[in-house]
């Protein structure tokens, strides 16, 4: 048994989470947890809303609120939305817990007394009309990189470059529009050419190991080199630096005004989380440590987020865990996806090119979105919501594919009875094939593979079926069609358990029907023994056709406002 840590990126409690969220981090983790719990490991699955820093401030400002309001409004959202969802989170918390902030404060502490952390003065942008330093996100301007407008001041959102203060070409404050000017300022900075031997040496246990594009972008960073950057801000909403324990000869000046960048803090969310977990539950009397997890060199971390956050994760999170504690568990897996795009066109709040989460799963169900964002998830290039792509793969493949074979089956099968000799050996080989397959792709964090690996082997169910016509035998020929029925079944149990990870509820449903439940991924010959335990009670389709006019309907209320 493995102890796997599962980490989804944070979501800035700022607004409503959209398909994009649930494209990229959330259903695909869900699944991978899942799935390790099916297989027998112990599984940590954290994350929670990240509530500090400019993101956060700025919705406050905007509708004129505390950013507590925001918090407690989207936070409490998000928990409800999981629910209904059923994303397997073993703890959803939030950046503002004090057990966050004190390990938040540790680790600074512990990179300031290594000399990780120094102190630095730098130009910042300044608001001569405000009188006041300016946040990241509150200076806007054209990017260097790639001449995107409307870039904010930290990282460019259309090429995903982190940027220095200073680097922005025309800055102005976001707020008014009025031009902003570079003033110096005192700051703690990470040192990050201290951590390029570590990192170099990090990176390259990993090639092979990430996706190819997440590791040379990764790779490309560090080529590139590291600067040292500032892991405060002058900003009032965000975690206080340790004042008691920062030596005299170590403070910045002003350091009451400063608060903990918001990244620095947010990553450290994953540890701390964990840390919270294990108190509730020794709480219930349950025996577990986050140790287990963190402080195991056999623990298997694995992190879910969209691009926008590599860097973070692939270089700023290890550097900060190993200057913290050599031996700390580094991140495993970084399975990073790329956008996904809406009709083709980029998700915008304020163009309404957005679905809501909630929105389109209590409509259409969970597992039909969930098996739609699958097949087209974004794990090598940006992939593209289509609500024509979305009804037709509905009905052709999730009804006519999956839901058909399930359907006849179970519907033929009633009359059937099941017996371990009549399971052909190649029909077994094949299935058992196709679950190690599977298995295979959902190691490596492949979730559009696994599926497609179930979908060919349903495909192959009917196929046997329209080939063997058992209910032209049913009368005739009894024995054939026992025979037939049971070679039919091996396959559905095989499609029933690759359905459990990826579409739980509908497993549930077959569970129901089948009368087989599997709580553990069945070893080899396990199918076969089960197959004698079937015991049809009912079966109903477990999917409803959308109808065509469901495309129109919805791809008006995107463009047409
Ligand atoms: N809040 C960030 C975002 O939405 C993600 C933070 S991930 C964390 O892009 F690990 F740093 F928390
Ligand atoms: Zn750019």
């Amino acid at each position: 048994m493995k102890k796997i840590l599962i980490g989804l990126a944070w979501p800035y409690v700022n607004g409503d989470l959209h398909i994009g969220h649930l494209a990229g981090y959330l259903f695909p983790a869900d699944i991978f947890a899942r799935f390790h719990r099916f297989l027998g490991n112990d599984v940590l699955m954290v994350s929670g809303s990240d509530c500090y820093g400019t993101p956060i401030t700025i919705e406050a400002d905007r509708r004129g609120l505390h950013p507590k309001d925001i918090i407690d409004e989207y936070h409490a959202k998000n928990v409800s939305l999981f629910k209904e969802l059923g994303i397997s989170f073993d703890l959803y918390t939030k950046t503002t817990t004090e057990t966050h902030k004190n390990i938040t404060q540790e680790i600074f502490l512990a990179l300031l007394n290594k000399g990780y952390v120094i102190k630095k003065t730098t130009p910042q942008y300044y608001s001569p009309a405000e009188k006041k330093f300016l946040p990241d996100r509150y200076v806007e301007g054209i990017c260097p990189h790639c001449d995107y407008e409307g870039t904010r001041s930290d990282q460019c959102e259309n090429c995903g470059r982190v940027l220095e203060q200073g680097e922005l070409i025309n800055p102005k404050s976001k707020e008014n529009g009025k031009k902003v000017e570079l003033r110096d300022t005192e700051h703690y900075f990470i040192d990050w050419q201290k951590f390029e031997p570590f990192l170099k040496s990090y990176l390259e246990k990993r090639k092979g190991r990430w996706r190819e594009w997440v590791w040379n972008e990764a790779f490309g960073w560090l080529k590139e080199g590291l600067k040292p950057r500032a892991i405060t801000r002058d900003l009032d909403w965000g975690i206080e630096l340790p004042l008691k324990d920062i030596s005299e000869d170590k403070r910045i000046r002003h350091i009451e005004e400063k608060r903990i960048y918001v990244w620095f803090e947010a990553v450290i969310g994953y540890l701390s989380a964990s840390i919270e977990w294990s108190h509730n539950q020794t709480k219930k009397g349950k025996k577990v440590s986050w140790e287990d997890f963190w402080c195991n060199e056999r623990a298997e971390h694995s992190y879910f987020m969209g691009k926008d956050n590599l860097a973070f994760h692939a270089l700023f999170w290890p550097g900060e865990l190993y200057g913290y504690d050599e031996h700390i568990h580094l991140p495993d897996n970084l399975f990073i996806n790329q956008f996904l795009t809406l009709e083709g066109q980029k998700f915008s709040k304020s163009r309404n090119i957005i679905i809501d989460s909630k929105y389109i799963t209590e409509t259409y169900g969970n597992d039909p979105v969930r098996f739609y964002l699958t097949s087209i998830s974004p794990e090598k290039r940006d992939a593209n919501f289509s609500w024509a792509e979305f009804v037709n793969k509905h009905n052709d493949v999730l009804i006519g594919n999956l839901g058909n074979f399930i359907n006849r089956t179970l519907t033929l099968a009633r009359d059937a009875t099941f017996q371990e000799k009549l399971v052909e050996k190649k029909i077994q080989n094949h299935v058992e094939k196709k679950l190690e397959e599977a298995k295979e792709a959902m190691l490596h964090g492949e979730g559009k593979k696994y599926l497609e690996t179930l979908l060919a082997l349903s495909d192959e169910g009917n196929k046997y079926l329209s080939k063997h016509e058992p209910w032209k035998q049913k009368d005739s020929a009894t024995h054939i069609f026992h025979k037939t029925m049971t070679n039919c079944a091996m396959i559905l149990l095989g499609v029933q358990t690759l359905l459990k990870p990826l579409l739980p509820e509908t497993c549930q449903k077959m569970e129901k029907m089948t009368g087989i439940t599997l709580s553990l991924w069945p070893q080899k010959g396990e199918l076969k023994r089960a197959l004698q335990k079937i015991n049809i009670e009912e079966s109903r389709p477990l999917f409803r056709k959308i109808e065509k006019e469901v495309i129109e309907f919805e791809r008006g209320k995107l463009l047409v406002q």
